[in-house]
This record gives structure tokens, sequence and C-alpha cells, in this order.
């Protein structure tokens, strides 16, 4: 049996990039998912791929920065699938936010980077807890072979309710230049998926952040086809121990397995899913890249066309 039969979830963003990645992997692994996004055709399309490969999938149209949407998508996958177990929080992408250092951020861009970077992660909780808490443990849910102390006992409270998984980034960890509003946003997630995490333990349901380092989504292959070249790409591998760059697989996986009943006792952690971008001494690796900078005058990578804000000289 896959190891999410029986599991219901939510994956918010999920019509394209990391989110289309998790909401694939979530149900090939035997969960029913509820794609909810901005983006009605992607949303569809996501969930019709889901179905035709055999899984169970559906889609919903909806702004998850809104109460309104938060509450709506836990009554909606509640009516249609029965029950919540999986809360993953995706979506991001605000349309004319004005990011900078904060002498270029404006109040408003503030504001709308915090609604969906932070408070849709709030709203989404406090909408999905009570749903997890009233479906349960799922009918089948084995605690296991083991009988001894490291089990919880006497008069326990509930186990295996829910899980929140909260799309964070290397971002949340480390800082880049002229990015203000996104770098504060994912540093709040990671302390509100701790926050979280210690509040609902006791109710059976862990809480977790993933940290993508870059990701290729089909946003960011068109970015790197349309502005970059091989050299320009193979400098951004470089960087990377492992000498790849991540693929939307890659967050699926990592998503899926703290999902899994395998994760039960991982709560209120930020897995870097880097490749082990960030565990390196920063101050060396452009140095040690100096020798391919130079050997490669004409690389170009996807900040040629204007992405990143920062320059050094
Ligand atoms: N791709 C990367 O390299 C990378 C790295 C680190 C972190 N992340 C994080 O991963 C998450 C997904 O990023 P991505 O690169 O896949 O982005 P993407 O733009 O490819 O996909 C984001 C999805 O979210 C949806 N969305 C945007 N605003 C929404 C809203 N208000 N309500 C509902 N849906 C909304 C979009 O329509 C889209 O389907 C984000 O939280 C991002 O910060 C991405």
């Amino acid at each position: 049996m896959a190891q999410l039969t029986g599991k219901v979830a939510i994956v918010t963003g999920g019509a394209t990039g990391l989110g289309g990645g998790i909401a694939d992997k979530l149900a090939a692994d035997g969960a029913r998912v509820l794609i909810v996004d901005i983006d009605e055709s992607g949303a569809n399309s996501r969930a019709a791929t889901i179905l035709d490969n055999g899984g169970a999938a559906s889609a919903m149209v909806g702004d998850v920065s809104t109460e309104e949407v938060a509450k709506a998508m836990v009554d909606r996958v509640v009516d249609e699938f029965g029950r919540l177990d999986i809360l993953v929080q995706n979506a991001y992408g605000v349309i004319g936010l004005q990011d900078g250092s904060a002498l270029e951020t404006t109040v408003e861009s503030w504001h709308k980077g915090m609604s969906l970077l932070v408070m849709a992660h709030f709203l989404g909780a406090k909408h999905a807890v009570p749903a997890m808490q009233a479906s349960g443990p799922p009918e089948d849910y084995d605690p296991g072979p083991w009988e001894g102390h490291g089990l919880r006992h006497g008069d326990p409270p509930p186990r295996e309710i829910g899980r929140i998984v909260n799309i964070s980034s290397v971002h949340g960890l480390l800082q880049a230049a002229g990015t203000m509003v996104y770098e504060t946003g994912k540093a709040a997630v990671n302390g509100l998926t701790r926050q979280m995490a210690i509040d609902f333990g006791p109710l059976g349901i862990t809480v977790n952040a993933i940290a993508p380092g870059h990701m290729v989504t089909e946003n960011l292959e068109k970015l790197w086809k349309d502005v970059a070249n091989e050299e320009g790409f193979h400098l951004e591998e470089l960087q990377y121990p492992v000498r790849r760059t991540g693929t939307p697989h890659d967050i699926g996986n990592a998503v899926s397995f703290l999902c899994s009943e395998e994760a039960a006792f991982i709560t209120g952690v930020v897995l870097p899913v880097d490749g082990g971008l960030s565990i390196q001494l920063q101050e060396n690796i452009v140095l040690e890249l100096k020798n391919y900078i130079q050997e490669n005058p004409g690389l170009k990578t996807f900040f040629d066309g204007g992405f990143g804000t920062g320059d050094r000289r």
C-alpha cells in the first residue's frame, strides 16, 4: 500500500512549479489532493493529469491570502473527500510587489507580500487544524510494533491526526540583497512553523517547513532559457555541493516523507532541500569560482534579465 493511502491533502499553489510537483507526488503516494490556486486553468489541468495517472485530485480557484478562501478550501476538501490530514502551504507570487531594501519597498508592497508569505500560513492552519481534529487518525492507523516507553501511554493525547508542511526557502535562512519583503517573510515562516509545532504537537499534528534551494520550475526554466546561456547555468550548478540545482520532484519527495507515518517524531524542523547550498562557507564560493568566471566571460545567468537587485561593485 502506498504510504499516504487514505490521507487527504490540500496543496496551495499546486497548479505549477513546486506545488505541482508536491501535488503529483502526494497523489502518486496515495493521497487524495485538493489543489488551491489563483490559476484556474493550471489547477484544473494539474488535477486532470493526476486523474489520468490513476490518482484522485480536484481543483479550486482562490487567493489563499484571504480568510474567506482559507475557510472555503477546508470546507470544500471535507465536503468532497470526507476528511483532512495534510496541509501544504506553498502558494506564492505577488503581482506588482515592489520589493527592495527598506528604502525602496512601499507600505503597500509590505502588506501584500506579508499577506501571502506569512498571513496565509496562519489562516490556513487556523481553519485546517479543527478539520484535522474532527477527521481523527486514518481508520487503519497502526502505531507500530513498539510497546514500551517511548510511545504515548496513560491517557494519551491524539496521535497521527495531521501534518502541516510550510514551504519556506533558503532565503529564510540566509539573506540576499534587495528583497527585504521576501527574505523577512520566509524567515517569519520558519518562526511560525516552530510556533505551530509547539502549539499543535499536543493535538497530534506535526508542523515542519522545507527550505528549497534553486529549484528549476516551469517558470524558472523559461527564465533561464530566455535570458541565460549554458555557461551561466553551469555557474549556478557549480555553487551546489551536489553540482546540480533542484527540481519540483525533489520537493515533492521531501514533503511526502514529512507527511508519512515514518516522520511522526519530526516536528518544528526547517529542512533545507538545497543540495548542500546553505551549509557552505559563503566567502569561499566566489573565490573558488574565479577561474571559471574568467574562462567564460560571456556567461549569462537569469540575473541578466533583471532578476537580482544586488550589485556589489
Ligand atoms: N522555485 C524555487 O527555486 C524556490 C526556491 C525556494 C522557495 N520557493 C518557494 O516555493 C513556493 C513555490 O514557488 P514556485 O517557484 O513553485 O512558484 P511558481 O510561481 O512556479 O508557482 C506558484 C504557484 O502559486 C500560485 N499562487 C500565487 N499566488 C497565489 C495565491 N494568492 N493564492 C493561491 N495560489 C497562488 C501560482 O498561480 C502558481 O501556481 C513559494 O513559496 C516559493 O517562495 C521556490
